[in-house]
């Protein structure tokens, strides 16, 4: 296990924010993991980074980077209805869900082009059109830094919910996921497809049961939508959309008829907070480096050498905005350092 100094970040996060970290190291193998856990002065703040797609660097980062490169794919059991992939918490995520379309499973289909790494998939418990990851998820291995044991944690015990997980909660910082089982299915469960993909599908003549025509439908649709942070750093929506109950919402549907919403759980409501930021008069907005993208107003941009503070200031601007306009105060999906 190598350690280096003062590195700097700018090619390990999406929004190429140019951050140094006072250390640097690479998670390869379970051996790497122990002895980064057991060597690192507790002292000095640990950050376990994948793929750098979810995180704001707004200054240097005064710890240890560990970059999580732990790789492997294999196909570790099967029933009559499902197969179960481990999948090492380096690999890519977009690598993984090839993996199940090429081997004809289901269950990942309309997670295809998602940024980021297997280990990360849980976290925040990635989601795109209709589909969470936690549908899939069998079980997490980790890395437990206060114990330096290892932990397998059963999906039920990761309380997922939207964009939440027990990794976000109570073990979030004290755990490396080293890798993630997952169950898919042999075949297709039908089911309503989400509005776009259905729309994209119909229009093209293609098969919607088809796990590829669904993932080719999603990778098009957000192709036209989403930003590429090879040419524009971003790292997605920056913020949730939020869950506000029914009573809030029919206040806020008499002053505003138009507002869009779709059911959530516990009698809540999920607003779009592209709408809310769109309503702001936020869309397209460009300020030096900084920007709110032209077509999906929830994605903040760097058009060049933004610093992550002025993006993290224009986030806090929009946030404000919708409080004014709305009483909603929306929440960071973007983990902010
Ligand atoms: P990072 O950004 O590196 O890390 C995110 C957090 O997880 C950090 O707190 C980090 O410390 C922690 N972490 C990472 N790996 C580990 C590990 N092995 N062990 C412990 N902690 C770890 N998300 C969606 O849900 N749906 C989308 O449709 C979507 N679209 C996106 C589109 C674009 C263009 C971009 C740039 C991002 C998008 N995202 C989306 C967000 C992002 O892709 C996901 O959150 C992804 O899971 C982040 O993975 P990562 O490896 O880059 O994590
Ligand atoms: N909208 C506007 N103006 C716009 C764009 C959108 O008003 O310019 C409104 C419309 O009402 C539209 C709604 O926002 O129907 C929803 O837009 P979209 O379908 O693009 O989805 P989203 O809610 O903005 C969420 C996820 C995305 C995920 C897509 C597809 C969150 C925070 N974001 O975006 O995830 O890919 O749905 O399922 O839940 C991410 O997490 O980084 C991410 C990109």
């Amino acid at each position: 296990m190598k350690t280096s100094e003062n590195i700097g970040l700018k090619d390990f996060n999406t929004f190429h924010s140019k951050v140094k970290a006072q250390y640097f190291t690479r998670l390869g193998s379970m051996d790497d993991v122990v002895s980064t856990v057991s060597n690192f002065d507790k002292k000095i703040p640990l950050l376990v980074l994948g793929g750098g797609s979810n995180i704001l660097f707004t200054k240097n980062f005064d710890g240890m980077v560990a970059r999580m490169e732990m790789k492997g794919i294999e196909i570790t059991d099967e029933d009559a209805d499902n197969v179960y992939i481990k999948a090492m918490a380096g690999e890519s995520w977009n690598d993984f869900v090839q993996f199940t379309l090429g081997s004809g499973l289901s269950g990942a289909e309309t997670l295809i082009d998602i940024p980021g790494t297997v280990g990360a998939s849980p976290i925040q418990n990635i989601g795109a059109y209709g589909h969470e990851v936690a549908e899939i998820i069998h079980n997490v291995c980790c890395y437990h830094i206060p114990t330096h044991t290892t932990l397998t944690i059963s999906n039920r015990d990761c309380h997922f919910g939207y964009r939440n997980s027990l990794f976000k909660q109570s073990m979030k910082g004290r755990v490396i996921i080293t890798s993630v089982q997952y169950k898919l299915n042999k075949h297709r469960i039908q089911e309503a497809l989400y509005k776009d993909v259905e729309e994209w599908i119909t229009k093209k003549g293609k098969d919607r049961n088809s796990i590829h025509d669904i993932a080719t439908a999603v990778r098009a649709i957000r192709k036209d939508k989403l930003p590429d942070p090879e040419i524009m750093g971003n790292a997605g929506s920056f913020f949730k959309n939020p869950l506000i109950n029914n009573q809030q919402f029919f206040a806020l549907q008499k002053l505003f008829p138009d507002i869009p919403s779709y059911q959530a759980e516990g009698f809540q409501k999920k607003i779009p907070a592209a709408w809310l930021i769109d309503q702001c008069g936020w869309k397209g907005y460009r300020k030096g480096d900084t920007g709110v993208h032209a077509r999906q107003p929830l994605v903040l941009v760097n058009f060049g050498n933004a610093q992550g503070s002025e993006i993290y200031d224009l986030a806090k601007q929009i946030r404000q905005s919708v409080i004014d306009s709305f009483g909603i105060s929306l929440d960071f999906e973007v983990n902010i350092l």
